[in-house]
């Protein structure tokens, strides 16, 4: 087996983890590397994944109730780990998730409070076995301020958009709560800095963790 990495996106609503992933992949379209990195979404990146996601985030006629909404994000990551996750990290490729379980311990746990974040954390390993990302970029702000972002730029909103600020707030203490707990993979980035600013800073961290990973598999 190669050693492959594993870099996830994460933060509340609007932060800018889209717009920091695209960014990202248009670099790594300059690298000559490029083959060796794979792009996937939560919930989503399979084909049933996808299908799950649209009944996540879209399906109102009966919207799941909290247990089923948390089976139904897991069930989405059991197919992308093991159809894709895995297979390309075992070809030691480059796998950049936008959202991945740090969001089902915000919003699920913190959030909805469905189960405490170590019994998420628990059905997370039952998936996931040891695998953990290797680095996880936070975009840490502060929900009025992304909430304002949103206001200016969207009109159509999700189920989980729709929440309120106490929703949001909750979903922010989660994200400082695994951030904490997990700190050794996690880089926190300042989300009200400039797109371009944050993007620099995520090209140097990969960059670095790339040449960290090249000499580990050499020695
Ligand atoms: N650093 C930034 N400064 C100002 N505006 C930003 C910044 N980053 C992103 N935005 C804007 O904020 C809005 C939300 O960005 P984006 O869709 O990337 O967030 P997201 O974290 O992917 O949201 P979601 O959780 O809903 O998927 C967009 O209109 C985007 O242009
Ligand atoms: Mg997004």
């Amino acid at each position: 087996m190669k050693n492959g990495l594993f870099i996830t996106f994460e933060g509340g609503d609007a932060c800018g983890k889209s717009t920091q992933v695209k960014l990202f992949k248009e670099y790594v379209a300059t690298r000559k590397d490029k083959e060796h990195f794979v792009f996937v979404r939560e919930p989503g990146g399979t084909s049933l994944g996808e299908k799950i996601r649209e009944l996540l985030l879209c399906y109102e006629e009966d919207s799941p109730v909290p247990k089923a909404e948390l089976l139904l994000f897991l069930a989405s990551r059991a197919q992308l780990f093991e159809k894709t996750i895995l297979p390309a990290l075992n070809q030691g490729k480059i796998v950049v998730a936008d959202r991945f379980y740090d969001s089902t311990i915000a919003y699920q746990g913190f959030a909805r409070k469905i189960f405490e974040a170590d019994e998420i954390l628990k059905l997370n390993e039952m998936i996931l076995g040891k695998y953990k990302p290797d680095l996880t970029f936070y975009l840490k702000i502060k929900p009025e301020i992304a909430f304002e972002r949103k206001n200016l730029n969207s009109l159509n909103f999700d189920r989980m958009e729709k929440e309120d600020l106490d929703f949001h707030q909750k979903v922010y203490e989660g994200y400082e709560f695994i951030s904490k707990k997990e700190k050794e993979r996690f880089v926190v980035l300042d989300a009200t800095k400039s797109i371009d600013e944050i993007h620099n800073e995520i090209v140097s961290s990969v960059e670095n963790l790339i040449k960290n990973n090249t000499k580990k598999c050499k020695t």
